[in-house]
């Protein structure tokens, strides 16, 4: 089993570990000019943006090739997940193959235009991740096919949220990003970036290739990378995972 996966505070990376299989990460794979795959399960785990899966993943899916007996997709979201396998459907489909399974698991969010850090580990216990997410392994360990339902306001809320998600993957997202004196040019904020955004030199410089991950915002050791109008004070890492596990995933 291979299993696919973007993460940019370690949650999806979390629940890809959990699942199994050799993992693969997306920003690594997107380097390689064979993008042909076969295995007898094939697996996606991805952070929900604007309810949409991160411009990463749609690209990739697009562009890999990939056979299998079982394809299974998982999305991680922190409120609300909207339809984000409308879009992974939508590759698939062009490449001749479609998901068996597909489910979301609610976690802690990591949007910090709208959500502070504190209080979203407070929810944790209501979220009920761990009971959710045995649910989905169990899923995927009996091969169930089954597609998450989407109704007629998840389908509408999923369509209202395309220009925020156009904002999102923009690439410039990173205009809204501020770097205090905090800052000692240690460059993980380059390291975790999976677009090879940010260059650490006398100053940290975005460039134009911003995935919206928030991955620099996150993983900063100093806490220096700020959004306009953040919310949160604290920052977000996965327990389950470690800043070198983020590195290795990410790193350009
Ligand atoms: C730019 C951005 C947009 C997001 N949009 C949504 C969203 O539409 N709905 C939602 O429930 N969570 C949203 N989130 C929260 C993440 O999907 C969630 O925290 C996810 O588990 C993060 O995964 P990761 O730790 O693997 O990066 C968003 C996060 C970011 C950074
Ligand atoms: S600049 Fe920051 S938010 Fe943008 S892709 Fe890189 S790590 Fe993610």
């Amino acid at each position: 089993m291979i299993i696919f996966y973007f993460t940019a505070s370690g949650n999806s990376l979390a629940v890809a570990k959990k699942i199994g299989g050799e993992l693969k990460s997306i920003s690594q794979e997107m380097k390689c000019t064979d993008l042909n795959y076969e295995d007898d399960a094939i697996g996606l785990v991805f952070p929900v943006y604007a309810n949409e899966p991160p411009k990463m993943v749609q690209e990739f899916l697009s562009r890999a090739k990939m056979k299998s007996d079982y394809f299974f997709a998982v999305g991680t979201y922190g409120m609300m997940s909207g339809n984000p396998f409308k879009y992974v459907q939508r590759e698939a489909k062009k490449n001749g193959y479609q998901f068996d399974y597909t489910n979301c698991l609610l976690m802690v969010d990591n949007f910090l235009d709208n959500f502070d850090v504190k209080k979203e580990v407070q929810k944790i216990p209501k979220k009920k991740i761990e009971e959710n997410l045995a649910v989905i392994l169990a899923d995927i360990e009996a091969r169930r096919e089954k597609e998450m339902p989407a109704g007629i306001m998840t389908r509408a809320v999923t369509k209202m949220c395309e220009p925020l998600y156009r904002g999102i993957v923009s690439g410039k997202m990173s205009e809204k990003f501020t770097v205090d004196d905090k800052c000692i040019k240690y460059g993980i904020c380059a390291n975790v970036c999976p677009a090879g955004n940010i260059t650490v030199k006398e100053s940290v410089q975005f460039s134009q290739k911003c995935e919206g991950c928030y991955a620099c915002l996150h993983m900063c050791p100093q806490n220096a990378i700020h959004v306009k109008n953040e919310k949160s004070s604290d920052r977000w890492r996965n327990p389950e995972v470690t800043l070198k596990e983020i590195i290795d995933s990410n790193k350009q």
